[in-house]
């Protein structure tokens, strides 16, 4: 590399928050996930001085492409979403740090061979040495001849006397179900120890999903009405209005348990749900998010048939590359129940769904009504419940909702306390991508879903698949694009005195 392309870093050091010296590879680099998030994640973490002089990426893709056109391409994405301004100087401090690598296929050995000559030349050029980040954006069928390939070329490697780290980024699906999950973490586990596997979720890499631990453990007031004492149920719902677009071919062989639930869903619901960890330390919280999913209620399959609901919107089966018979959910709502001392009892509701009428993401706690002595219908307006809003997006904040006497008169009124992260701190909160990029280069796997973590959550949805598949619950039922979901959701909610929370509320 020369002089011209690499210039000092662009902006001020950030002192011991920056990240070692490293060579990125991405596999997939010629992809979206690479222009519209890995490489704005990327600019934004140079713009702020995380990554040192000694960086660079190498993108590896099938396509053949000249450089230039590559980091121009990625340019251009760059200044479409990055979150922080195009500066042209950190463009360039980075652009030079930028390289691709053409290979006839991510299963072919010699071309995994010249990667590595590649990684060496480029490694020594920036001073980044032997250490070495993979992220794996690629189709999950290749996942398997990457890790192979990569765990051989390590060998060699080891033997000529490298030195420094590797680690592996893996995009979800993490399998498809408990069976492929396993043989693929089994693999992964041949080449790479688990501490140097980071399970990109990127639901774990928002800010306010993080935040649920800070508002839980952070604060005294939760902890004694934080159970099924006082709670009397939790909601999760991630509502999306985009339908499916160009990725029918994916959604038929996924549907919204496995693009959404197994993963997302159920990290949100096991941080929610979670006792007090040891620490904050990778293992000690990954350890109690197990423990949620560990005590999930077994269903057998005439209790799935009853507590869990699938939903097709209308013209998903006339998309392109959709089966026309297809039985693929494109909205799913689960009641599920955390069989230990904390929970026991109480119902928590999963509602995931595209097409909807509202993109929102949010948590609702609701506790259980007061006595009714003191108050009533007549006198006062009826009573709410207590409620806490924890919104993950947009507008990310949270909102708890209380009782208070309207002045001058008896009637009492539901009022709200709310937090809004904008208005609080100002900025924009950081893109889950530069956080977890920046904490696989660092090394922290905490944001990042451990194998047990992964297994244990297919072994909750497997059961659901199989009822699925073998008839035993009702088919998807049909709802209009644009709505709150199929009608039937609302009868499966209010059968227990319960209802959908509308997030406007
Ligand atoms: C992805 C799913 O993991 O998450 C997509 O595959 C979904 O189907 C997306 O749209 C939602 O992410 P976000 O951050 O927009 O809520």
């Amino acid at each position: 590399m020369s002089e011209s392309t690499v210039s000092s870093s662009a902006s001020a050091h950030n002192g011991s928050r920056q990240s070692p010296p490293c060579v990125l590879t991405i596999f997939g680099a010629t992809g979206d996930l690479t222009r519209r998030k890995l490489l704005p994640a990327l600019y934004d973490l140079a713009a702020q001085g995380l990554l040192p002089d000694e960086f660079a990426i190498v993108g590896f893709g099938r396509r053949p492409q000249d450089e230039g056109a590559f980091r121009q391409n990625l340019g251009e994405g760059i200044k479409e979403f990055a979150r922080l301004p195009f500066d042209e100087e950190k463009w360039k401090w980075l652009e030079g740090r930028i390289f691709y690598q053409q290979g006839e296929g991510y299963g072919d050995a010699e071309a995994h061979r010249k990667l590595e000559e590649r990684l060496v030349e480029v490694g020594k050029s920036v001073g980044a040495g032997d250490n070495r980040l993979y992220y794996l954006s690629i189709p999950p069928e290749e996942f398997a001849p990457v890790i192979e390939n990569l765990g051989e070329v390590r060998k060699v490697a080891r033997k000529a006397g490298a030195k420094g780290w590797r680690r592996v980024i893996v995009e979800k699906p993490f399998g498809t179900d408990l069976k492929s999950a396993q043989k693929l973490n089994a693999l992964i586990a041949r080449y790479f120890p688990e501490d140097e596997v980071f399970r990109i979720d990127h639901y774990l890499g928002k800010e306010t999903v993080q935040n649920i631990l800070t508002l839980r453990f952070g604060n005294i007031l939760w902890e004694p009405i934080w159970n099924n004492h006082f709670v009397d149920h939790i909601q999760i719902v991630v509502s999306e209005k985009v339908d499916v677009g160009k990725r029918a071919g994916y959604y038929e062989t996924s549907g919204a348990l496995r693009d959404m639930v197994v993963n997302h869903m159920f990290q949100v619901m096991s941080l929610v749900c979670m006792e007090p960890p040891t620490s904050l330390g990778a293992d000690d919280v990954r350890d109690e998010k197990l423990k949620v999913l560990r005590a999930i209620k077994p269903m057998n399959p005439e209790q799935i048939a009853e507590n869990t609901l699938r939903g097709q919107y209308e013209g998903y089966k006339q998309a392109e590359g959709v089966a026309p018979d297809s039985h693929v959910e494109t909205y799913v709502a689960l009641k599920l129940e955390v069989d230990n001392w904390r929970w026991s009892g109480i119902p928590i509701y999963l509602r995931h769904g595209k097409n909807l009428e509202e993109r929102v993401s949010e948590v609702v706690i609701r506790w259980k009504d007061v006595p009714n002595v003191l108050y009533n219908e007549e006198q006062n307006a009826p009573l709410k419940s207590n409620m806490l809003v924890m919104r993950i997006q947009p507008n990310d904040g949270f909102a708890l909702r209380m009782n208070a006497k309207v002045p001058g008169s008896n009637e009492i009124r539901d009022v709200r306390m709310s937090f809004d992260y904008a208005e609080t701190f100002g900025s924009e909160p950081p893109e889950a991508y530069e956080r977890l990029l920046h904490d696989a280069l660092i090394g922290d796997s905490t944001l990042f879903t451990r194998r047990d973590e992964s297994e244990t959550a297919w072994g909750i949805v497997d059961p659901i698949l199989n009822a699925w598949k073998d008839g035993h619950a009702a088919a998807p039922f049909e709802y209009k694009p644009g709505s709150w979901g199929p009608k039937e959701a609302d009868d499966f909610i209010n059968r227990d005195k319960r209802r959908w929370h509308k997030p406007v509320e």
